[in-house]
């Protein structure tokens, strides 16, 4: 029996978690997987609740789950919140304390959404590449960190840092992740600028070394934003660290047609995984039935992969998916102008329905 630990969070976060587990429950009796859930608050709904965004007894069940599948967190109400108690600090005391180190962002272009990328047809079409992200370290963590007044005047810090056993296991998902795709690596840094680049470029060389099938490559993180526009399908495995691939995965999530597609998976030491749509809580949606599942579906696709070691189980549902976009079924972010689109729930059973037909 493996159990799994749903922290729907905010904003639509509980509506995409719902379907992703309706997929998961199918699934599972379909493959022969054993699955139990347990349910936990996560971000503001656990700040209103119990005044932390993250309670030590959801840790506690995380780290005894064998992955975790998150919605989202966040919205207008806790914005004026600061930094350390915001809805966003659960997310990274989950990531931070369970060692996920590893962010795997698979940006690939389903067949049937090339026309919904903002990019034209043949720039768009089979884009599949995999955004590897540092993170437990960088800037989101380091230290010192914070608002003092200096001189009289309000100042505030924040300090990126990696050490070189950060970036080379960082570099070695790269690496391993590149040999079963395209074989090529392009890391991704600031080191005309920044030391941090430039300890992270000589690391990340010095990794390659054990990989002389992989192709490595160097860029800057402006060109690469400009590149990701330019020539998206020339990339395999893309490996930043963790403010550049927050920013470069919303763009390439974004190239492919949505914010809404784009799964992503949280791996590190210890065997548990965290699962989450990569888009956020989209409050000005939630609560709507308005919200596309199919991000956090494919991230259920993904914990079956990682968590559940059952690959066939998340290829069904990334056929599943892939089918029910053939049919031209278009949640709204999807739709093109004056395209009729369907709901969140609406979209799961279409999922299911596929799922049920395979
Ligand atoms: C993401 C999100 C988070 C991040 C926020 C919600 C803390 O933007 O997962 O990309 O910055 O990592
Ligand atoms: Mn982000």
């Amino acid at each position: 029996m493996a159990n799994l630990l749903v922290l729907p969070g905010d904003g639509i976060g509980p509506e995409v978690t719902t379907q992703a587990r309706r997929v998961l429950e199918a699934v599972a009796s379909r493959h022969g997987l054993e699955l139990s859930f347990e349910e936990d608050l996560i971000g503001g709904s656990s700040i209103d609740a119990r005044g932390t965004p993250l309670a030590d007894e959801a840790l506690e069940r995380a780290r005894g789950s064998r992955g975790v599948l998150l919605g989202a967190v966040g919205g207008p109400k806790w914005d004026a919140m600061p930094v350390d108690v915001r809805p966003e600090k659960g997310l990274l005391r989950l990531r931070k304390e369970l060692g996920l180190f590893a962010n795997l962002r698979p940006a690939a272009v389903f067949p049937a959404l090339v026309g919904a990328s903002t990019l034209r047809r043949e720039v768009v079409e089979g884009i599949d590449l995999l955004v590897v992200r540092e993170l437990t370290g960088g800037i989101y963590f380091g230290e010192p960190r914070g608002e003092a007044l200096v001189d009289g005047r309000r100042e505030a810090r924040n300090t990126m840092v990696y050490d070189e056993v950060e970036i080379a296991r960082i570099a070695r998902v790269a690496f391993e992740a590149a040999r079963r795709r395209r074989q090529l690596v392009t890391s991704v840094h600031k080191a005309n600028v920044l030391e941090v680049s430039q300890l992270w470029t000589t690391v990340v060389e010095e990794v390659a070394k054990e990989y002389d099938d992989v192709r490595l490559e160097h860029q800057l993180v402006d060109s690469m934003a400009m590149l990701l526009l330019k020539e998206p399908r020339r990339y395999d495995v893309v490996v930043t660290g963790n403010l550049f691939g927050d920013i470069l995965s919303d763009e390439a999530a974004m190239i492919t047609g949505s914010l809404g597609m784009l799964p992503s998976a949280s791996l590190g030491e210890g065997g548990i995984g965290l699962y989450e749509p990569v888009h956020g809580s989209a409050p000005d949606i939630a609560g709507r039935d308005a919200a596309n599942p199919l991000a956090a579906i494919l991230s259920a696709a993904m914990l079956l992969e990682h968590s559940l070691d059952a690959p066939e189980a998340a290829n069904a549902v990334r056929t599943a998916v892939a089918g029910v976009l053939d049919t031209g079924a278009r949640t709204a972010d999807l739709a093109a102008a004056g395209e009729s689109s369907i709901g969140c729930c609406e979209m799961g059973d279409r999922v299911l329905a596929k799922l049920a037909a395979a």
